[in-house]
C-alpha cells in the first residue's frame, strides 16, 4: 500500500513545519497512510529507514554554506530506494539556497529515488531572531498548499512508475564551493569551532541543550562541556526556556549583523512541478 513518508532534519523546526504540510495536504488529498522520519537527532541516524517501492517520500533538510549540510552527508548516503518517488525540499534563511536543492536531488536520484518534484522555502535564519523572523508563515503554508496540489496532481497523472525524473531545478551541477561568510575587505569569516555559551544565572540545568543539540555535542551531566563538534544550528539557543544560551565570538556577531543587514527583502518559494 502507498504511504506518505515525511523525513527530515530540522534543528530549529522550519524545515519539518514545512515537510510537514506538505505531507499532509497530500495525505488528505490521495487518503494514504503517513510515516515520519525524523533524522535531527543522532539516535534519528543510527540506521536509514526502509523505504518501499511504492512510498512518496518528502524529503527535506535546511541549506548551510548554500549546501546540504555536509554534517549529514554520510548518513543520507545510506538511505537507499528502489524507486520510490521523491521530493525535494530546502529550507533557506532568506540569503539564498543556492545549490542546496540540486545537490539534494541529485543524492535522492543517486540513492535510487525517483524525484518528480521539489521546492525551496524560507525559514528563520538559525542565527538570527529577526532574518526571515516567524517563517515560514502562514503565506508560505498557502504555498506549500498549492506546491502539495500539484505534486500529487503529477502523481496521479504520471502514474508511480512512469514519473519524469529527475525534477529540473535551480542550482548549478558540477556544485559550487561552500558559501564562505566575508568581512568587507573580503576576508573569510571562520566560525567553525565557534561554540555557544551558556549564561550561569539564567540557566536552571534543564538539559534541554543536551537532548536537542542534533550532533549529541552536550555533555547532559554538565553542559558547559562540549564533546563534539558545533554546527551552529540555533537549536540549544533557541530551544532554551530560560535563553541561558547565546553566542558572543565576534566573527559570528558580525557574520549575523552582516545577514541581517544585507538580507532585508522578502525571499519568496520556489516551487519545481
Ligand atoms: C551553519 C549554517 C549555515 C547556513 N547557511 C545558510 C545559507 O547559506 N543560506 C541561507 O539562506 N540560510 C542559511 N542558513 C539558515 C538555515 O538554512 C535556515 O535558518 C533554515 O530555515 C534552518 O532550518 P531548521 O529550522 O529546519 O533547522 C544556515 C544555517 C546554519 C546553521
Amino acid at each position: 500500500m502507498t504511504v506518505i513518508r515525511k523525513m527530515f532534519f530540522s534543528a530549529t523546526g522550519t524545515t519539518e513545519k514545512i515537510v510537514t504540510r506538505i505531507a499532509d495536504r497530500i495525505a488528505a488529498l490521495s487518503g494514504f497512510p503517513q510515516i515520519t522520519s525524523d533524522f535531527t537527532l543522532p539516535a534519528g541516524r543510527v540506521a536509514p529507514p526502509e523505504i518501499a517501492h511504492d512510498e512518496i517520500v518528502i524529503f527535506g533538510v535546511p541549506v548551510y554554506a548554500g549546501r546540504v549540510p555536509n554534517v549529514l552527508l554520510k548518513y543520507l548516503a545510506t538511505v537507499k530506494a528502489d524507486g520510490a518517488a521523491a521530493i525535494p525540499v530546502v529550507l533557506y534563511g532568506n540569503r539564498n539556497y543556492d545549490d542546496g536543492l540540486i545537490e539534494l536531488r541529485n543524492i535522492l536520484e543517486g540513492n535510487g529515488f525517483f524525484t518528480f518534484a521539489a521546492a525551496a522555502f524560507i525559514g528563520e535564519h538559525s542565527f538570527s531572531r529577526i532574518l526571515a523572523a516567524g517563517r515560514p508563515d502562514e503565506e508560505d503554508l498557502r504555498i506549500a498548499d498549492i506546491f502539495a496540489e500539484g505534486a500529487w496532481r503529477k502523481y496521479m497523472i504520471c502514474g508511480a512508475d512512469d514519473l519524469p525524473h529527475p525534477i529540473d531545478v535551480k542550482g548549478c551541477d558540477p556544485l559550487r564551493p561552500y558559501y564562505t561568510p566575508r568581512d568587507r575587505a573580503g576576508v573569510p569569516v571562520n566560525i567553525l569551532k565557534v561554540k555557544p555559551k551558556v549564561d550561569p544565572v539564567k540557566c536552571v540545568r534543564c538539559g534541554r541543550c543536551a537532548a536537542v543539540c542534533p550532533m549529541g555535542s552536550i555533555d547532559p551531566s554538565d553542559i558547559t562541556q562540549f564533546t563534539g563538534i558545533c554546527i551552529k544550528c540555533g537549536a540549544c539557543e533557541k530551544k532554551c526556556p530560560t535563553g541561558a544560551r547565546y553566542f558572543d565570538d565576534p566573527g559570528y556577531i558580525y557574520h549575523r549583523t552582516e545577514l541581517e543587514l544585507g538580507y532585508t527583502r522578502r525571499a519568496e518559494p520556489e516551487l519545481f512541478l
